[in-house]
């Protein structure tokens, strides 16, 4: 019988397709991927680092693990023999971590995953503190099998990793390493092989993923991002394709045309901004103005109107005083988020701005985090009442919590709920539904009817399909 791999993943999208990857190579060493920790020979905590709240999940996680096995038993750790610890915070605290959590057998970057059965096999000779977080010169993408369990009708295909931007407040230049992109041959593969196994939709990850300049199929100029997109565009079988994280001084005059040329790439863009402050983007290192900002979206929306936008936010960066966060407020009403993530600044060790006198107080932080969450839930809820009544292309991915009840997307993302008798024939379909209620984080919708096919009507060939 195959042995089983428990995985839990703490992170973003990177992290999320980092640990299917990890079940991949495991696969090919006898593993077989289970969602009970409980009966895992090997348990892996795929961690992240970029904010203390996320760290502390990992330390929080590890307790249990170590507690006796009648009490492990109830809390479903029981089955945890190998424990190893993947991920962000085993690259920046690999040793801390061995020493506080001695009952950790294996820490593994994010660079050397690829090295995890030959780790395992050591563990279970008995080898312990077994700790492998280099940043190797080879690429794990050079060594990892080809991708096996089917990700479903929308996949994440990483093309680029680590960051050389070092913003002030992040973690992900230590954790991640240094900016590099696969091969534009290597990715184009992967995708086909994603369609093969039922993928319609392909979202391309990186820290910095329209940093991407991956070596040209045959040689020559490297490509960007638009350049692959244009190529990935054209595979049959994929009907649409997103990009993210995108940083603002990424965003080419290229990449802007292709979201006005492409159909296939969906009218949703997360453009992280951060602050709407010069002296606060300034201080964070990010290279651009919140003028810049405001100019690169009208760039964008005027090569695709319907373009709905998400960015993320920290409030409180060191040095933030009320009124960088008006200016931040001021930004948000000036464009209109479809949707965004806002966060307090968390110091983290080793970066610059941790290590900075000027920190903002907690009663500060929560106040303008709560100000700055409400006018983007009011923006996100007004987006989507502003569907309701128009019939959207939904894919959809994901099976309800209701009987018949379907999960999707529309082309900006929103989640739509449906309730209909062959719910299982359209997992993986495209299809037209009519919004009839939105909500702060989802809608609500039918499908809508076919038309009747009419006997006396040409053939068209191709009518009725939908594209986006
Ligand atoms: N590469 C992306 C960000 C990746 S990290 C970019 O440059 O925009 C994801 C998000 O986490 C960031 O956009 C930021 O908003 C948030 N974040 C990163 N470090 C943080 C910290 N120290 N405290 C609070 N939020 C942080
Ligand atoms: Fe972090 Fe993004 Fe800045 Fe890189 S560009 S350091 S990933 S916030
Ligand atoms: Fe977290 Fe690492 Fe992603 S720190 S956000 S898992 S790159």
């Amino acid at each position: 019988m195959a042995k089983r791999l428990f995985i839990k993943s703490y992170g973003c999208q990177m992290n999320v397709y980092d640990a299917g990857r990890m079940a991949d190579v495991m696969a090919v060493h006898g593993f077989a991927q289970t969602d009970r920790a409980d009966e895992a020979e090997v348990t892996v905590l795929n961690t992240c680092h970029i904010r203390e709240k996320a760290a502390e999940k990992l330390f929080s996680d590890l307790g249990r693990l170590r507690r006796p096995p009648r009490r492990r038993a109830r809390n479903g750790w029981e089955g945890a023999r190998i424990v190893v610890v993947a991920g962000c915070v085993a690259q920046a605290e690999g040793a801390e971590i061995m020493r506080r959590a001695p009952w950790v057998d294996i820490v593994v970057g994010p660079q050397t995953y690829h090295r995890l059965p030959e780790l395992v096999r050591r563990a279970e000779a008995g080898e312990r503190g077994l700790l492998d977080i280099d940043f190797p010169p080879e690429s794990k993408f050079d060594r990892l099998p080809e991708e096996g369990a089917a990700q479903g009708p929308s996949a994440f295909l990483t093309i680029q990793e680590g960051c050389d931007k070092f913003c002030s407040f992040c973690v992900v230049p230590y954790t991640r390493g240094a900016e590099h992109s696969r091969p534009a041959a290597a990715v184009v593969a992967e995708a086909r092989r994603l369609i093969e196994r039922g993928a319609r939709e392909i979202t391309l990850l990186g820290q910095n993923v329209n940093a991407y300049h991956g070596e040209a199929p045959g040689g020559g100029a490297e490509w960007g991002l638009a350049r692959l997109i244009r190529t990935l565009a054209d595979l049959p079988g994929l009907s649409r394709i997103r990009y993210t994280t995108s940083h603002p001084r990424d965003m080419d005059d290229d990449l802007i045309a292709a979201h006005g040329e492409l159909p296939a790439l969906m009218p949703y863009l997360h453009l992280p901004v951060q602050s709407g402050s010069d002296r606060v983007l300034a201080a964070m290192g990010r290279r651009h103005t919140g003028a810049d900002y405001v100019d690169l979206v009208e760039r964008l929306r005027a090569a695709r109107p319907d373009l709905a936008l998400s960015s993320d936010f920290i409030v409180g960066h060191p040095g933030e005083e009320e009124a960088d966060f008006e200016a931040t407020m001021a930004l948000v009403r000036t464009v209109g988020f479809a949707q965004a993530y806002s966060f307090k600044y968390s110091p983290r060790p080793g970066t610059p701005a941790a290590a900075t006198g000027n920190q903002v107080g907690e009663t500060e932080k929560a106040d303008r985090l709560a100000r700055l969450q409400d006018l983007l839930n009011a923006q996100q809820h007004e987006f989507n009442r502003r569907t309701v009544g128009r019939t959207v292309p939904v894919l959809f991915d994901r099976r309800g919590r209701k009987p018949h009840q379907l999960a999707g997307r529309t082309p900006a993302m929103q989640a739509v709920h449906v309730v209909c008798r062959d719910s299982e024939s359209l997992m993986g379909e495209i299809r037209d539904v009519f919004v009839t209620e939105a909500h702060s984080n989802s809608l609500t919708g039918e499908l809508a009817a076919m038309p009747p096919p009419l006997a006396h009507a040409p053939r068209i060939p191709g009518a009725g399909r939908t594209i986006a």
